[in-house]
């Protein structure tokens, strides 16, 4: 299922201090449905929004502790920007491991928003006060997001993971769409069991002494289809053990 919403061409806007990082964001399907006109994507450079001889976007955190926290004004200057450059609502992702965890699910409920804007922490984080100042603007919606367990070096690549997973499911972004319904994860409704996807082959049909299952060469769709659905229920219930 891709997203039916009839809606205005969707925006992506990235902040970073590395928006070299963000340059994945020309290649491949995300990068066409930007030359075909289906989204627009920004990425902004944190630095242009920092005062100063050094343009210093941190500084050591109250209270003490390791490690420097991103300071405040250089985000709400960049974000105030990303945010006038789009009329309606925004949606500001804030890319931390202390963030809600994210998910299939969380991909369809964003790819209905017309725009996102991805802060891409570094070091020890932004201070929270960004977090609170957005959370009380009534054009704005605040989430802050975690892509898995484990702590990376900063929200780039954690954006590009949510990005591609969204972007994939905006109409036309996908030659196929039918592969939209048939893939892992695709089953994320409240009473649907999730189920990843069966194993795929392709020809040869046989190759270093491996065949491929002789169902699939049937020509039965009926079996191959029963099949199928065997394969993906034994393959989910492994990744349960
Ligand atoms: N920044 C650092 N680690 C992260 C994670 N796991 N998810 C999102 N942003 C992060």
């Amino acid at each position: 299922m891709g997203v039916e919403k009839k809606m205005s061409k969707p925006r992506f806007d990235v902040i970073s201090i590395f928006p070299e990082y963000l340059a994945p964001l020309r290649l491949s399907l995300v990068g066409k449905a930007q030359e075909n006109g289906l989204i627009e994507i920004g990425v902004r450079d944190l630095r242009d929004f920092a005062e100063g001889l050094h343009k210093s976007v941190d500084d050591t955190p109250y209270g003490g502790g390791a490690g420097m926290v991103m300071s405040p004004e250089p985000w709400a200057r960049a974000i105030d920007e990303a945010a006038a450059g789009k009329e309606g609502s925004h949606e500001l992702i804030i890319l931390t491991p202390a963030g809600k965890k994210f998910d299939q699910g969380m991909a369809y409920e964003l790819a209905t928003k017309e725009h996102l804007i991805f802060a891409c922490g570094r070091y020890e984080g932004i201070d929270y006060r960004v977090t609170e100042h957005y959370a009380l603007q009534p054009d704005f919606t605040v989430r802050e997001i975690s892509i898995g367990d484990y702590v990376l070096n900063g929200g780039e690549v954690a954006a590009l993971v949510i990005l591609e997973s969204i972007i994939r499911l905006i109409p036309g972004v996908i030659g196929n769409p039918a592969s939209l319904d048939e893939e892992s994860h695709s089953l994320v409704g409240e009473d649907e069991e999730q189920l990843v996807e069966y194993p795929s082959y392709t020809k040869p049909s046989e190759w270093r002494g491996l065949a491929v299952p002789s169902v699939l060469l049937s020509g039965n769709h009926g079996e191959i289809a029963r099949w199928r659905a065997a394969q993906s229920e034994i393959r989910t219930k492994k990744l349960q053990k």
